[in-house]
């Protein structure tokens, strides 16, 4: 893996590797102290961030490597209209690694097309989070002793939770897992996520009651209602309570079920399961800083590779996704990518937000 753009780019065998290291830094920190010494990440945050920031922050500064970066576009040449394309070219001249959040889905596959350097998504639109789910899959490991064989519940806002798809592509590869697709109908999963279930021959069941899955989950798997990602604000008013979790529900779930949540957390938890052992949601976060270290230790050793060159728009065909929220809808150099699937044949798919063209 030279790029972390989906958490596919991570093979089984990388994620042993990452999850190894992750373990050996868990238990002997002192010994990478100085381990990205003279390393330097810049962290391009388009869009808000506290926790992922913060970490890939501090996961650094623990390495003895630095960062620069900011987390707000308003401040840059961003606001003068500088491409992203640019942007990534000029930051990726100062640094070892790039970390990109953008609000438009397929934003960190289009930087990655200009980037000389190992460039990490931290979040493109309600699109992709794969270090979201290098946490998520740290977490389960440590606290289950693995990743196959469990049900989960994941719950909230499916459609528009750019964790949750992470989640599950990565969730697919690994065996004899029952999945709870727990959400208003409204905010269903997406197609192209449930077609990697089904290919995966995977059980899942796409249901609207949490309490009534509640006493089958060995992790529950809670997510806010992504407000941001709403054209309409009185959709978002009428869906933003569907789901809220209490302590007095948690009667009629197992002893030993993991309550995890990417964290901001909104109403869908209410304050008094923080108490509750099976609230781990706190040390879910502090997981995310410790592989986030593995995957910066990983990814800063690659060093410079020069860019492919990539052809414009002009020379390739302009992109035609028709999703608003595509990189390509305002990054319009970009080239088209598209792909088929063989399973739906005569249909295109945009490569970079993984929306139909046609
Ligand atoms: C998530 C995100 O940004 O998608 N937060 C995070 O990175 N921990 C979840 C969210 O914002 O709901």
């Amino acid at each position: 893996m030279r790029n972390l753009i989906s958490i596919e780019d991570v093979s089984p065998d990388g994620w042993d590797a990452l999850y190894s290291l992750c373990r050996e830094i868990i238990d002997r920190p002192g010994d990478y102290v100085d381990a990205c010494r003279g390393k330097v990440l810049a962290a391009l945050f388009y869009e808000p961030s506290t926790r992922t920031n913060f970490s890939f922050q501090s996961a650094m500064l623990r390495l003895g490597g630095s960062v620069f970066g900011f987390a707000e576009p308003n401040a840059t040449s961003a606001a003068k209209g500088e491409t992203l394309a640019d942007t990534v070219r000029v930051a990726g001249s100062y640094a070892d690694a790039i970390v990109l959040r953008s609000p438009l889905e397929g934003a960190a596959l289009a930087a990655s097309l200009y980037s000389e350097l190992p460039l990490i998504n931290a979040g493109d639109g309600g699109h992709h989070h794969p270090t979201q789910t290098l946490t998520d899959m740290t977490t389960i490991a440590r606290l289950r002793g693995g990743i196959g064989g469990m049900t989960i519940g994941i719950c909230g806002d499916l459609r528009y939770g750019r964790t949750v798809h992470s989640l599950i592509l990565a969730l697919s590869k690994f065996r004899d897992i029952t999945y709870y697709l727990i959400s208003p109908p409204e905010l269903r999963t997406p197609d192209y996520v449930l077609a990697r279930l089904r290919g995966e021959g995977a059980v899942f069941f796409e249901v609207s009651d949490l309490h009534r899955t509640l006493p089958e989950l060995d992790v529950l798997y809670m997510t806010r209602i992504q407000r941001e990602r709403f054209g309409d604000p009185a959709e978002y008013d009428r869906l933003r309570g569907t789901y809220v979790l209490r302590r007095d529900a948690l009667d009629a779930a197992r002893r030993d079920m993991l309550i995890m949540h990417p964290l901001p957390r909104l109403e869908e938890i209410a304050p008094d399961v923080d108490g509750d052992p099976r609230a781990v949601y706190f040390e879910q976060a502090r997981y995310g800083m410790y592989i986030r270290m593995a995957l910066l230790l990983t990814l800063t050793r690659l060093g410079r590779e020069p860019a492919a060159p990539v052809r414009t728009a002009a020379q390739n065909g302009g992109a035609v996704c028709p999703n608003p929220s595509c990189v390509t809808r305002a990054e319009t150099y970009l080239p088209q990518l598209s792909r088929e699937d063989a399973r739906t044949p005569g249909r295109l798919y945009c490569e970079y937000c993984d929306g139909e063209i046609k």
